[in-house]
């Protein structure tokens, strides 16, 4: 009799389990396709202040030193968004849709966070001279490029 009355409380509590870590899942993935999505909109924003600053550099849009100054301050702080927030652990190319992020960013974190942080200093370089003049920025340009490029071969994927 007593078995019988456990065997039902047992199979409750094993659904019970199951439906919610079903549903705790489900909104762990949502939560880390919001994440992938801000850690792009946060390239996407940098990659637009670095356009202005490119393109003042190479002569394509005319050197103004305050719009110069207002891309490499947003640049300044767009690349000081908590990394925690948007690189959330697991989300790798390849385990969920929508991102080229490789696993190294989570196995060499140290690298990956030095990589970061390189880009932050690149940036200051070109806060600090972006109000003067042309040839200071182009100089400062090439430092910030670099930054991308070191990065984006160590922790990047190729495209989906
Ligand atoms: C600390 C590492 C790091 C630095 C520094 C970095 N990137 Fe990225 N970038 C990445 C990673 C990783 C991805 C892939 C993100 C993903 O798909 O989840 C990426 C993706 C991008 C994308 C594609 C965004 C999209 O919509 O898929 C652009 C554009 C980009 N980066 C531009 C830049 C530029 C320009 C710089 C330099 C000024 C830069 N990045 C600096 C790591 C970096």
């Amino acid at each position: 009799m007593k078995k019988l009355t456990i065997i039902p409380l047992i199979s409750a509590l094993v659904l019970t389990a199951a439906v919610g870590s079903a549903l705790g899942d489900g909104h762990a993935d949502k939560d880390m396709a919001a994440a992938i999505k801000a850690r792009k909109a946060q390239m996407t924003l940098i990659s637009h202040n670095m356009g202005i600053l490119g393109g003042m550099a190479k002569g394509q849009i005319e050197f103004d030193t305050a719009r110069a100054s207002a891309a490499a301050e947003s640049l300044a702080s767009v690349a000081r968004l908590d990394r925690s927030l948007l690189w959330v652990e697991g989300s790798i190319q390849g385990d969920v849709p929508d991102t080229r992020a490789k696993a190294e960013i989570w196995s060499d974190a140290a690298g990956f966070e030095k990589a970061a942080t390189g880009l932050e200093t690149a940036a200051d370089g070109l806060v600090a001279v972006a109000g003067q003049d042309l040839a200071a920025l182009q100089a400062a340009m090439k430092a910030a490029g670099e930054s991308c490029g070191v990065c984006h071969k160590a922790y990047r994927g190729p495209k989906n």
